[in-house]
């Protein structure tokens, strides 16, 4: 009896250790990269989102010294990187990009709004835009400042 529990117990742990190996050999998760279509289509998508943004009144003026094609291509690596892509993000901290900006809430709703609309141009199915969203979302406290 004693010696079956051992036994048991044994061969849990052995099976324990084989997933636990067999996790750390599972590869990233990119399912949202994929759901996403990819960097061709995350490309289109960043191209559309600063369009939209640079026409959006609320919130163009804050693009008025930078740099767009430097935004747009850390805009496409950060996505691409977020979503489980082999992507590297090699732009600076969202904190230090956007603490002069002194930027609102109001801001930041814009901007995902802007988004949401460069996502359904480009057939992104709202399932999908959520997950994408939902990753960005706790960069709100990183990018808003009052
Ligand atoms: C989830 C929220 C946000 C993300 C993920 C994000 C992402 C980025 C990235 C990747 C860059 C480029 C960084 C670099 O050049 O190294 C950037 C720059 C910039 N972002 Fe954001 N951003 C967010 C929120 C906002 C909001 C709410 C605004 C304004 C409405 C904004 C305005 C800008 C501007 C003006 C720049 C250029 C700054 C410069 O020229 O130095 N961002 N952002």
């Amino acid at each position: 009896m004693m010696r079956q529990q051992i036994a048991r117990v044994a061969a849990a742990l052995a099976l324990a250790g084989t997933l636990g190996a067999a996790q750390a050999q599972t590869p990233p998760d990119d399912s949202l990269y994929r759901a996403l279509g990819g960097l061709p289509v995350l490309q289109k998508v960043v191209d559309d989102f600063m369009a939209n943004m640079l026409a959006d009144r609320r919130i163009k003026h804050t693009f008025a010294e930078s740099n767009i094609e430097r935004v747009k291509q850390k805009l496409v690596e950060q996505f691409c990187q977020l979503s489980g892509g082999a992507c590297v993000y090699t732009g600076d901290p969202m904190r230090e990009v956007h603490q002069g900006l002194k930027l609102s809430n109001a801001d930041f709703n814009a901007l995902v709004e802007d988004l949401q609309l460069a996502m359904d141009a480009n057939g992104i199915p709202s399932h999908t835009q959520n997950r994408l969203l939902a990753l960005l979302a706790p960069m709100q406290r990183e990018t808003v400042s009052r």
